[in-house]
């Protein structure tokens, strides 16, 4: 135990010396897959989860476009992958100017892509991209006093809908910035919040918790338009709108799992007008590109025997392991689920289904099914609701136990569909 303790100290002196990158935040950001920071210092693998392996103040201008911010930084830290080996990651955190240190935000944000240059880190200091969409949630959360830490929590293979990588690199980054500490107080509390693709990182870590990181107790996480269920979200959004997310989806899914991989790409027809080459161009797409690139096609037309391909040992192995909430654990934390009961992306049947599991052994959850407005309606609609249920959380003024569950009729005037 001891040699244990002594040498886990080596490795840590080891990679704080390797800690390279002069504060320089006037620097231009590179983009993660050119930029050398990204990537871990060989000896990764004895830290503990959670680990700083590196911090650096974040290039590019956050500080100023976050106007609330007072610096932003960078810290690639120790995680665990969705196969359960070591891995890394990184978080950009915001420290905000006026604060009593008490209020630690993770943010996830839905990047929902398969392209590691869109991670949030780097993406953020682009306000026209996906995560632009959402930077007034961090304005205001700074504006609270919360400090928040955006985690690229799908790492450095940009594995989308890898559930339990996801939800490891979610729970890590909240580690790392404890460990780190800045001005936090001892006794800050510390909460999550996703909407979409950011509350599939945020569940999976709320469920993981308690047997991946049982030290940590956090106050509570706030999760709209759960996807529960990715089979059922891959017949949803075939041929529509949404169609964009199903090649991320099928390439993030299988980005850990080489022989699925490998079958997944050998079912691509090779000519054609849905062809492997369109196919794989969403691998340097931002899901927004995604969205307009794929829309209303029928993506299991790229495939040969169209959506059979999900019908492999190999693809149903990694679905089983990554994709349906709710089987690898019950939150202890108080939960506010929110969601469109008309949501056309996520079927509510299958948060029902969800949420329905964990009430039935104890857990405490507020699930409100808004009868009004569909997926991206629902970003706007819930965002003020899970605001206050936030500062509530965090201002330890929170006394709920059980599940409520309702339907509300929330309607916020500029909201989209
Ligand atoms: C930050 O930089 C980006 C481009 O690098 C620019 O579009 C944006 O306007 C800048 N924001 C501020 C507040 O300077
Ligand atoms: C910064 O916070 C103050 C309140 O502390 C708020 O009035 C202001 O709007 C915030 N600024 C931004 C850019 O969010
Ligand atoms: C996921 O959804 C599909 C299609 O609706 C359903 O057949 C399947 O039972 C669901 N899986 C889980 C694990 O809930
Ligand atoms: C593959 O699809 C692209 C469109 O994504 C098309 O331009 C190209 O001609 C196709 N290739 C073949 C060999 O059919
Ligand atoms: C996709 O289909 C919807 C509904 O039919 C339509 O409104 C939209 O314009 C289509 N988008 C594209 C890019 O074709
Ligand atoms: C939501 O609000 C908008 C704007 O006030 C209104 O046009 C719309 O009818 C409302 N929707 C419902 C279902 O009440």
């Amino acid at each position: 135990m001891l040699l244990l303790h002594i040498s886990r100290i080596n490795v840590l002196l080891a990679i704080a010396s390797v800690v390279t990158g002069a504060p320089n935040p006037s620097s231009a950001p590179v983009p993660p897959s050119q930029d050398p920071w990204y990537s871990a210092p060989k000896e990764f693998p004895s830290a503990s989860p959670g680990d700083v392996l590196r911090i650096r103040q974040a290039p590019g201008n956050l500080t100023t476009s976050f106007g609330n911010a007072s610096a932003v930084y960078n810290i690639l830290y120790r995680t665990t992958d969705a196969r359960y080996r070591p891995s890394w990651a990184v978080t950009t955190v915001f420290v905000p100017k006026k604060s009593d240190g008490k209020a630690l935000l993770s943010y996830q944000i839905p990047y929902n892509s398969v392209d590691v240059d869109a991670s949030p880190s780097y993406d953020l200091n682009n306000p026209a991209s996906a995560t632009g969409l959402v930077l007034d949630d961090i304005q205001t959360a700074l504006s609270l006093g919360w400090y928040v830490s955006v985690p690229d929590f799908e790492g450095p293979l940009a594995s989308f809908v890898s559930g339990v990588g996801e939800g490891h690199a979610t729970i890590d980054n909240v580690r790392a910035v404890l460990n780190h500490g800045f001005d936090l107080a001892e006794d800050a509390k510390y909460a999550m919040w996703g909407y979409s693709g950011g509350s599939l990182a945020s569940e999976w870590a709320a469920e993981l918790q308690v047997q991946y990181a049982p030290e940590l107790d956090f106050a509570g996480a706030a999760m709209g338009g759960l996807p529960s269920n990715f089979t059922s979200i891959f017949s949803a959004i075939e041929g529509t709108m949404w169609a964009g997310l199903l090649p991320g989806g099928l390439l993030g899914i299988t980005s850990q799992y080489p022989k699925a991989r490998a079958y997944l790409l050998s079912e691509l027809k090779t000519d054609g007008p849905y062809n492997r080459t369109g196919f794989l161009a969403t691998e340097h797409m931002s899901i927004l590109e995604a969205f307009a690139f794929y829309s209303n096609q029928t993506i299991f037309s790229y495939f040969k025997n169209g959506q059979a391909v999900l019908d492999s040992p190999l693809i149903q192995r990694a679905l089983n392991e990554q994709s349906y909430m709710g089987y690898h654990g019950t939150p202890k934390m108080p939960m506010l689920i929110y969601k469109a009961v008309n949501d056309e992306l996520t079927a509510i049947e299958d948060t029902d289904e969800v949420v329905d599991r964990y009430c039935g052994v104890g857990a405490n959850i507020v699930y409100e099914r808004n009868t009004i407005g569909g997926h991206l309606a629902e970003e706007t609609n819930g965002d003020q609701r899970a605001l206050e249920w936030l500062a509530q959380v965090l201002g330890g003024t929170y006394h709920h136990s059980g599940c409520t569950i309702k339907d509300v009729a929330l309607n916020v005037t500029d909201a989209p569909l």
